[in-house]
């Protein structure tokens, strides 16, 4: 049995769980906040998110942390998840748009258009190879210099986070869909060097889960037309 939700099952999980998705708060937080803390979003012009959810990171950066004058664009595969971000975007709809994915890596956004490409608990649930594509996709829509601003479920850094890891491996081979496909990672493992300068990274553990916060420059391409 393939262990990696395919998309049509990631999305019917997650149009089921909707909002229930920010219970998972309580050991997501402390990562997140780490994130925000060290991807200078208080410069950043132009924002995407893979993965959305409910919009509530979103709409942290938009109250709290980007310019005002910043875009955000955020993409999510579940209609439901696609209908809470763009109801609690609201207040920000001049400069902040919620897309539908059909659930493949491809971002209809045009080359070099973003300074922050952003993900949250999402790669925690894809392939490797679908991993390997969008990220491919996140290095042609960031401007160069632009920041690659990951957080994902990773393996166990003490002895509690180790066991809770170890119970979770086998539930997740066994039947991925009780946890919506996620199941601990290594983010780093997936970046190419020729592309990414790695900026910041460092795992925060919260409830005995573990997750690697991940913040990496784009590249410039050497063989870019124009370089
Ligand atoms: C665990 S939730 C994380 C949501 C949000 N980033 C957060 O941190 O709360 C995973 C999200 O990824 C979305 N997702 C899963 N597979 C996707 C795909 N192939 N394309 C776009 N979104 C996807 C789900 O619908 C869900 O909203």
């Amino acid at each position: 049995m393939d262990r990696y939700l395919s998309p049509e099952q990631a999305k019917r999980f997650y149009d089921r769980l909707g909002s229930r998705q920010d219970w998972q708060g309580f050991y997501e937080n402390p990562a997140i906040n780490e994130l925000v803390a060290h991807a200078a979003f208080d410069s950043a012009r132009s924002v995407f998110e893979f993965g959305c959810g409910t919009g509530s990171l979103a709409a942290r950066l938009l109250q709290h942390l980007l310019p005002a004058d910043a875009r955000y664009v955020g993409l999510d595969i579940s209609d439901t998840m696609v209908s809470l971000a763009q109801e609690r975007l609201k207040p920000w709809s001049d400069r902040a748009h919620i897309r539908q994915s059909d659930g493949s890596p491809r971002i209809l956004e045009p080359d070099r258009s973003f300074d922050r490409f952003v993900s949250t608990y999402v790669f925690d649930l894809l392939a490797p190879d679908f991993i390997d594509q969008l990220l491919s996709e996140a290095h042609r829509v960031l401007l160069p210099g632009g920041k690659l601003c990951l957080v994902s479920m990773t393996f166990g850094t003490s002895a509690f986070s180790r066991a809770v890891c170890w119970g979770w491996q086998p539930l997740w081979r066994l039947r991925p869909g009780i946890v919506g496909g996620c199941h601990p990672i290594e983010l780093s493992g997936y970046l190419r060097s020729e592309w990414w300068k790695p900026n910041h990274q460092t795992k925060v553990t919260s409830w005995g889960i573990s997750s690697e916060v991940l913040i990496a420059s784009a590249r410039k391409m050497e063989d870019s037309a124009d370089n």
